[in-house]
């Protein structure tokens, strides 16, 4: 593999303080790219001192907030090479939410990605054409959930916005994928989400790891070695695709 490649390129990733995102920030760092971190948090420590690294509080649900992100990015390193729409949130549903609770899914899991990915295709089309998404959807985005109808719909439209874009964009050289962690009531990689829906099932826990065929729940450091995958030169030819990270729950 050509681990070599992402070198100096620019990458935007949203939802990089935590979890999933800053698995992919991390590995970023290590491939010598520049990246771009987007987050409604505030700055994580271990993201204070990196050299090409520029942290910006940004609610992607807010197409302002990233329409200004995305002029400040250019800004500072002149260019977009590769966009991870990554944020998301999945609280707890259990039946039917409450409205509001509804569309505050649905504006940050799906406005959110709508929002980056079109920032980014006018931005790439700037460039004169080329350029990455790779979107992180879920398992729950391929096969729902019940009890989970408000963030599984949210991520069947990212997967489906993943396909379409491909598809609308292939001409432009621009490549579209999406890396879909595992999902079964509660996230099935180790992050601060995953923490957080664990505490409504406690006594589960076991059952819910010993479902994945792996037999244990997944690291963000796996699921940012696919998104890394699909960004790179060695996906070149790879778009449309949702690559499923679950250790073996969908088959
Ligand atoms: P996390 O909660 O550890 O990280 C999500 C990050 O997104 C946080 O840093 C949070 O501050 C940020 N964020 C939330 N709302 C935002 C907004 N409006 N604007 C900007 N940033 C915002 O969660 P995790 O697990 O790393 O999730 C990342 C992605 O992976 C999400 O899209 C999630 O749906 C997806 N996923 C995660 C699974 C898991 O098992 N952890 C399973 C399936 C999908």
């Amino acid at each position: 593999m050509d681990l070599d490649n992402l070198q100096g390129k620019v990458i935007a990733v949203t939802g990089g303080a935590s979890g999933i995102g800053l698995g992919i920030v991390r590995k970023l760092i290590l491939l010598n790219a520049k990246v771009a971190v987007a987050d409604i948090s505030q700055r994580p420590a271990e993201l204070h001192d990196c050299p090409h690294i520029m942290y910006d509080v940004v609610d992607v649900s807010s197409r302002r907030q990233v329409h200004e992100w995305m002029q400040r990015i250019v800004l500072k390193f002149g260019r977009i090479d590769g966009m991870c729409p990554n944020a998301g949130i999945s609280p707890y549903e259990g039946g039917i939410v409450s409205d509001e609770l509804y569309q505050r899914i649905f504006a940050v899991c799906v406005t959110g990605v709508w929002n980056c990915g079109t920032e980014a295709y006018w931005q790439f089309k700037k460039q004169g054409g080329g350029g990455v998404l790779v979107i992180t959807s879920s398992g729950g985005g391929l096969r729902p959930v019940a009890g989970l109808a408000a963030y599984c719909s949210a991520k069947h439209a990212v997967v489906g916005l993943t396909r379409a874009w491909a598809l609308e964009w292939a001409q432009e050289g621009i490549r579209v994928n999406s890396v879909a962690p595992g999902h079964f009531i509660q996230g099935l990689t180790e992050t601060a989400m995953q923490k957080e829906t664990a505490k409504t099932f406690p006594e589960a826990q076991e059952r819910f790891s010993s479902m994945v065929p792996m037999g244990r729940i997944g690291k963000p450091s796996e699921v940012a070695d696919a998104v890394i995958f699909l960004l790179g030169k060695t996906a070149s030819y790879v778009t449309g695709h949702i690559l499923v990270c679950d250790g073996g729950l969908l088959n």
